[in-house]
């Protein structure tokens, strides 16, 4: 759960870091889809390293869901009798609601492949100019609402997920616990705000 998590991490981050270049304009923007595409060449084929990542990631995602059904079914076993009037102490909204969280993700991602990279699910949509799909796209206010909704979920996911990443690979100390908490819940603003920021930029006028 860990490492995939840790993987998909890496690149959520990253994707959220190259979609700050849609303050730049059209022209940065499209470049820099447009360089994902070739990236790795002339050493390898059009595509290619582009491919290897979409891999990767399916592979990654894959992983990241069968070890939480295990672990969910571990859980259960583990407690067959449920609680009665629970009483939570220690465990965090964000670490209660993982389970769904990670469902609202999943929904979001098809979606938004269908939305932003097949286009089968926008009202516009233009092959090889993303900044035209996804300013287009998100003055649906709907959708926007959607994103900001799926966001925020992602933005939880990832505050419990990346603290308790630490702990499955046994970083858990008294004196690094802090700076685990500050590294969470740093990541986790970062990428929420920027991700929310997007339809929020469009619907405003600002990214138009
Ligand atoms: C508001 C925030 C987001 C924006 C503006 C955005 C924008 C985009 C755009 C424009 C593309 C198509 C790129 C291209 O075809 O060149 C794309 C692809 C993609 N996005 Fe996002 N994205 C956002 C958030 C997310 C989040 C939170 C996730 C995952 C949890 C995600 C997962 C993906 C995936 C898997 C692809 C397909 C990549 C590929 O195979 O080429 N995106 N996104």
């Amino acid at each position: 759960m860990a490492l995939t998590g840790a993987f998909l991490f890496g690149w959520i981050f990253a994707h959220m870091a190259g979609n700050l270049k849609l303050y730049l304009g059209a022209e940065h923007f499209n470049e820099y889809a447009q360089w994902l595409r070739v990236m790795g060449a002339p050493a390898m084929p059009h595509s290619t390293l582009l491919w290897v990542a979409r891999i990767a990631l399916l592979v990654a995602v894959w992983l990241h869901i069968q070890a939480a059904t295990q672990l969910t079914i571990m859980n259960r076993n583990a407690r067959p009798v449920d609680y009665t009037g629970r009483d939570y102490v220690t465990a965090s909204y964000a670490s209660r609601t993982m389970r769904w969280g990670g469902v609202i993700i999943l929904l979001f991602v098809i979606y938004h492949l269908m939305h932003l990279t097949f286009g089968n699910l926008h009202p516009d949509f233009v092959e090889n100019d993303p900044y035209h799909n996804v300013v287009t796209g998100f003055q649906v206010w709907w959708t926007s609402a959607f994103y900001i909704i799926a966001n925020l979920a992602l933005g939880l996911h990832l505050y419990h997920g990346l603290w308790s990443m630490f702990n499955s690979l046994g970083l858990n100390h008294p004196k690094f616990n802090p700076w685990r908490r500050n590294f969470a819940a740093a990541f986790a603003l970062i990428i929420t705000l920027a991700n929310v920021s997007f339809p929020i930029a469009v619907l405003i006028g600002v990214v138009r």
